[in-house]
């Protein structure tokens, strides 16, 4: 694991930016997996104005979803779906075949098996990005999630279920997600780990400065040795 603080989050998003641009650059066909949610917004308006700038192509990339809540329509302003397209899909030119995402209609199990599938067709995720929860998940890898597991139905934990309100324009219930597992993470050749702001200080100083633990997810990260934790100085400051 490598720890890097940047001075503010616009710094940190250009920073994330460049690193998937350059394993864009070398290999065209990437597979990368990008967390929706606030954390990576920055990261995706830089991602847009290099290809717009035409300094970044992303023509033969395959993006993967991170994760989704089931029993939300995916039509809901607060899906995963949804969130991608707002912040980065709808701002590039991609066709329909470069974007792999949860169909939560279909049966979770086969649907886990056709992701899991998916990324072993493509030769493994080349980028994993992913937020952090303030319970330490990353994904809707929930505390006490196996550090082996691949796709799975998640059962959201109280905090997400709480926390995850932000993304609503009203009161939801939230109880389940499906998403790529812990084990997706420590295989992708490029796991990165980002967080801003002061919200999200205690459960990176726990993370850097605790033990690998299932019931900390993120802890995952020092048990992978390419592992990028990429933060603000605001999410550094209880380090
Ligand atoms: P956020 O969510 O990026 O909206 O803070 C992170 C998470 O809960 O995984």
């Amino acid at each position: 694991m490598q720890v890097r603080t940047l001075e503010n989050y616009s710094v940190l998003s250009r920073s994330v930016a460049d690193l998937i641009g350059s394993t864009i650059k070398r290999k065209p066909y990437s597979l990368v997996c990008i967390a929706s949610g606030h954390t990576p917004v920055g990261v995706f308006k830089c991602m847009i104005d290099d290809i717009k700038a035409g300094t970044l192509d992303v023509s033969k990339v395959t993006f993967v979803s991170l994760d989704e809540w089931l029993g939300i329509d995916p039509s809901d302003p607060g899906s995963c779906i949804s969130m991608l397209r707002k912040d980065f899909f709808n701002h590039v030119s991609l066709r329909d075949e470069q974007i792999e995402m949860f169909d939560i209609d279909a049966d979770p199990i086969a649907e886990c098996a056709r992701i899991n599938d998916l990324i072993i067709a493509n030769g493994g995720l080349d980028v994993m990005l992913v937020g952090i929860g303030l319970n330490g998940h990353i994904g809707m890898n929930e505390p006490g999630t196996s550090f082996r597991s691949y796709a799975h139905v998640s059962v959201l934990a109280e905090a997400t279920k709480t926390s995850g309100q932000k993304y609503f324009s009203k009161p939801t219930t939230l109880s389940k997600g499906i998403t790529l597992g812990l084990r997706h993470f420590a295989e992708s050749r490029l796991p990165i780990v980002m967080a801003n702001g002061l919200k999200k200080a205690t459960i990176i100083n726990e993370v850097i400065n605790g033990k690998p633990t299932e019931q900390v997810p993120a802890t995952i990260v020092h048990n992978i040795a390419n592992a990028l934790v990429m933060i603000d100085a605001e999410a550094a400051s209880e380090l």
